[in-house]
């Protein structure tokens, strides 16, 4: 019942949110979030993703993520070229028959109520949530992103 009322709260806050023609973007809502929970391993000081991909172990046994701290970079783990990576990573299982979060949920918040009303935020900017990679995705579902600046 608790959970039910904080998902709730959280779905409400997302509303208002909208309703009031507030429109979740990078720059006011995304950044933010992304300063203060990734920036750590995605950040600046972070390999971009094709120099981290040559040595994955390396960088992920030391704990540095690859880049995505500009808009660029990070729409292109929504759109293309890593479609879906974003979601598959930051989703809390909810929608899966084994109910699996992805292993950046866990950085989302450091209760499970911040973690929830981060991802909501998220969810809103990407707009159409869907796991799928660029083989399953349909064009509709690709014209439905909304990862505004
Ligand atoms: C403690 C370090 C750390 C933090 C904090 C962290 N990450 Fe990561 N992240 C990593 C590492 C290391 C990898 C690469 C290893 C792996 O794939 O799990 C990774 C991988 C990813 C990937 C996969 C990209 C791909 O090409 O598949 C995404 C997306 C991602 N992180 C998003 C995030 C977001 C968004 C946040 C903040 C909410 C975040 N991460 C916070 C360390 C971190």
């Amino acid at each position: 019942m608790k959970k039910l009322i904080l998902g709730l709260g959280a779905v409400a806050l997302v509303w208002g949110a909208q309703a009031a023609g507030a429109e979740v973007t990078w720059q006011k809502d995304i950044k933010p979030i992304f300063d203060k929970q990734c920036a750590g391993c995605h950040g600046t000081g972070s390999p971009e993703i094709e120099e981290f991909d040559k040595d994955k172990k390396k960088w992920t046994d030391n704990s540095v993520g690859m880049r995505m701290n500009s808009y660029g970079t990070m729409i292109s783990f929504v759109g293309w070229p890593d479609t879906g990576a974003l979601m598959r990573r930051l989703d809390d299982g909810s929608g899966r028959a084994d109910k699996k979060a992805g292993n950046m949920y866990e950085n989302l918040g450091s209760s499970d109520a911040e973690r929830k009303a981060n991802l909501d935020i998220f969810k809103a900017w990407v707009g159409n949530w869907n796991l799928k990679r660029w083989k399953d995705v349909t064009k509709d579902e690709m014209n439905s992103l909304k990862i505004t600046y």
